[in-house]
């Protein structure tokens, strides 16, 4: 029970300003966090994985019948190979040991999330659930947000949340000017017109704002790409990782050359974020 409390709280800390919204969803009552997700596929262009400059993981795109999310960092997992290549029947060990293996995360700082994702499952089937697929995220204002960085907005269905949108994406870009740094200020600068386009072009009624998770997230890439204290990340880094769902490695980058991300890590760099912003 006390190990469930610390993960509720870790979650709540992970996203924590998905307050309000219609058809958010419940169960972690007090803390104004709500887990939720959004699920879905991977587009994907063609033609990479093989096994050149891949750090020695293979890769390969979705095939027919595997689902993906809204995240990014599951759905390269899972084309990884790290996660199940299926994107289903997931595991809260599975979630931890692929982030630790693939990405350099510590324990701490995706163990809400897990837990969240497994509590979504359960309320979306109405059994209790000991493993969850990726497309069950794409539940809007749930753990999925608006104002994503690379994704459309739910509203009402019109868009779809969860397959990368280079319009979106294209967004985030134009604000970088292809800046080969992401600082903390330029990170910022990208989600501001995030949400600032999403305000003004969603559908009158559906726009809630997610600044707080959108934070998290943007420590998330910036610890992933950068230095998981002064961030300055690489765009080049980033950018493969947003479109094509996979990790960078011909670029470079690999897991196990800066320090391991931490929950507290992430908190002091959102923290960070918003003393710049
Ligand atoms: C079990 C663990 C995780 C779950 C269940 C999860 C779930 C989600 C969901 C549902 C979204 C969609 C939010 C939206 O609507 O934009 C999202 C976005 C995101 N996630 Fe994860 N996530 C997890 C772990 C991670 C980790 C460890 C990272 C580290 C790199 C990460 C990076 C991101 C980023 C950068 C976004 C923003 C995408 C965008 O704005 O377009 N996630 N995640
Ligand atoms: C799922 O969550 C919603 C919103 O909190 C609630 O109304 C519904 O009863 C839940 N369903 C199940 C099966 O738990
Ligand atoms: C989103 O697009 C993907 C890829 O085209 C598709 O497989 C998925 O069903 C779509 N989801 C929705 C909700 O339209
Ligand atoms: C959304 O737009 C309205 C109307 O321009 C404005 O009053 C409001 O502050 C905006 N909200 C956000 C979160 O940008």
């Amino acid at each position: 029970m006390l190990l469930s409390i610390l993960l509720v709280a870790g979650l709540a800390s992970a996203y924590p300003q998905q307050n309000g919204g219609s058809g958010s969803f419940g169960g972690f009552g007090g803390s104004g966090g709500n887990p939720g997700g959004n699920g879905g596929n991977n587009g994907g262009d063609g033609g990479h994985g093989g096994n050149g400059g891949n750090g020695g993981l293979p890769w390969s795109h979705p095939g027919p019948g595997d689902v993906r999310s809204p995240c990014p960092a599951l759905n390269t997992l899972a084309n990884h190979g790290l996660l199940p290549h299926s994107g289903k029947g997931i595991t809260t060990e599975d979630i931890l040991s692929a982030f630790a293996i693939g990405q350099n995360f510590a324990a701490d700082t995706v163990q809400g999330a897990a837990v969240a994702a497994l509590a979504l499952c359960s309320n979306e089937t109405g059994t209790t659930c000991t493993t969850w697929d990726l497309d069950m995220l794409d539940k809007p204002h749930a753990i999925e947000h608006d104002n994503s960085l690379s994704r459309e907005d739910y509203n009402f269905g019109k868009d779809n949340n969860t397959v990368f949108s280079p319009e979106i994406w294209g967004q985030v870009l134009r604000i970088w000017r292809g800046s080969p740094i992401i600082d903390f200020k330029l990170a910022n600068a990208a989600l501001r017109e995030r949400v600032a386009v999403a305000n003004a072009t969603d559908v009158p009624g559906w726009y809630v704002p997610a600044v707080g998770a959108s934070l998290h997230e943007t420590a998330f890439y910036l610890s992933l790409f950068g230095d998981p204290v002064e961030g300055n990340a690489r765009q080049d880094w980033i950018d493969v990782w947003f479109q094509e769902e996979r990790m960078p490695f011909e670029l470079g980058w690999t897991a196990t050359q800066r320090s391991t991300i931490t929950e507290a890590s992430l908190d002091a760099m959102v923290a960070t974020l918003q003393a710049v912003a």
